[in-house]
């Protein structure tokens, strides 16, 4: 008798290539897949990415890249998250969870202490409940034209234990992720 096959559960892998290609195969070709074109900024692309992969189609994705930040005046740096996307017709069966699980476990080998990300409000509730914390004040980032002030709301997450958001000004000292 045939045995039963029940489909491998997800797991995320590391991607040697994430374009606008493997964007588009995830989200589309529509002019503002993030909804953030309203913020008008200039965003910095990632450079680690995690993706998941359904047979041949990739339909989830998370990037990483180190950043500098000054808190209170003090620089350090932070692991950036962004381009978190997963496929309209799969959302609400857990993939953003395993690919931003999946690299925030590569984040922690980095060496910052903190991930941030930048997201639009309605998204605050879903990261909360990925152990994401928001940021309540004013934070700056980079632009061309000089530090802005950044309309979408802030988050981050301890990466190490004890890992405790320091008070004071928070300035993005890059363009963001
Ligand atoms: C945002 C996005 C990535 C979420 O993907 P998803 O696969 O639907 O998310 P998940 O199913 O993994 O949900 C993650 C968790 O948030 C929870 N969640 C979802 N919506 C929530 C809400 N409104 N309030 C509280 N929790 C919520 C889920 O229950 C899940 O928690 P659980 O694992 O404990 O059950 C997806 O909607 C997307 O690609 N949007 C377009 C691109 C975008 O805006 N990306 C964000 C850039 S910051």
């Amino acid at each position: 008798m045939a045995e039963h096959l029940s489909p491998a559960p997800p797991t995320a892998v590391r991607l040697t290539r994430y374009t606008k290609t493997e964007q588009s195969e995830i989200l589309g070709d529509g002019a503002d897949p993030f909804g953030v074109a309203h913020a008008g900024l200039t965003w910095l692309p990632k450079e680690d990415h995690f993706g998941i992969r359904l047979g041949d189609r990739l339909v989830a994705h998370a990037g990483l890249l180190v950043l500098p930040v000054s808190v209170g005046g003090t620089d350090t740096e932070v692991v950036g998250v962004g381009g978190v996307a997963v496929a309209p017709d799969l959302r609400g069966n857990g993939l953003a969870r395993l690919v931003v699980t999946a690299a925030l476990d590569h984040a922690r080998t980095l060496g910052p202490q903190y991930g941030l990300l930048f997201c639009r409000q309605p998204l605050v509730p879903l990261y909360q409940r990925l152990g994401w914390r928001a940021l309540e004040q004013d934070v700056h980032v980079e632009q061309h034209e000089g530090p802005v002030l950044m309309p979408l709301r802030t988050m981050w997450t301890p990466l190490h234990e004890g890992a405790n958001w320091p008070t004071g000004a928070v300035r993005l000292l890059s363009f963001p992720m």
